[in-house]
């Protein structure tokens, strides 16, 4: 078995090549993101496109994502809320928050789409309750504040999407002095233990290496 992180990315390749193809706005909203010299962190085409079929056997219509960066899971989430849906999206930085918009414009679905600016600490607050599917995908060191405002916002139903919890086993390193495993930690252990939360979490391997995604229903 050839088990390297060269083999996951190989097998995500075809399964890609497979399943979703070239997509002229996603691929242009890569390139724009690379261009700008943006960390090369988005979620995987696959990913992308477990989110918005997730959204779309949820039957969200109101989808709040945590995190733009330059917009690729913005617009895979975009295209599955339907023409009244929205994506209200929160970026810290605002040349992220740019490159974001330009690319969900040019992919067509930029009437759907609400960027706000700002820590999520200071703009969460600000957002009217009533989300359907909340997409976490920001720092890593405010995962619980991030799961604390998807309750609150949510309603019981709305679906809760964790980005990032394996970190290549380093959540189970027990001498880790990462902030980005701690909070990745606790945002799990909180899943686990919240009275509002029932979740799973799945490790995965592919082109981004090893790391994983936690599902959760708001009780
Ligand atoms: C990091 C953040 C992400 O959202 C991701 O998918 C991968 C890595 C990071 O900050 O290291
Ligand atoms: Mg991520």
């Amino acid at each position: 078995m050839d088990a390297t992180r060269e083999a996951w990315a190989r097998a995500d390749a075809f399964l890609t090549e497979t399943l979703i193809g070239p997509d002229a706005g996603l691929d242009a909203a890569l390139a724009a993101q690379r261009a700008a010299g943006m960390p090369p962190i988005e979620v995987t085409p696959l990913a992308g496109k477990l989110l918005h079929l997730l959204v779309r056997i949820s039957g969200a219509r109101r989808v709040l994502e945590i995190g733009t960066l330059g917009g690729y899971s913005t617009i895979w989430m975009a295209r599955a809320v339907g023409e009244a849906g929205r994506v209200v999206t929160v970026e810290a930085l605002a040349a992220h928050a740019a490159v974001a918009r330009a690319s969900v414009d040019a992919a067509g679905v930029g009437e759907r789409v609400d960027i706000r600016v700002g820590r999520g600490a200071e703009v969460l607050p600000t957002l009217v309750p009533g989300f359907d599917l909340v997409f976490i995908d920001a720092d890593k060191e405010s995962g619980t504040l991030y799961l604390d405002w998807a309750a609150r916002l949510g309603h019981p139903g709305t679906v809760v999407i964790v980005d990032n919890i394996g970190r290549a086993g380093e959540i189970v390193r027990a001498d880790s002095d990462d902030p980005m495993v701690a909070g990745t930690r606790d945002a799990l252990r909180m899943l686990g233990e919240h009275p509002r939360f029932d979740a799973t979490a799945l490790q995965t391997v592919g082109a981004k290496g090893w790391d994983g995604l936690a599902v959760a229903v708001v009780i």
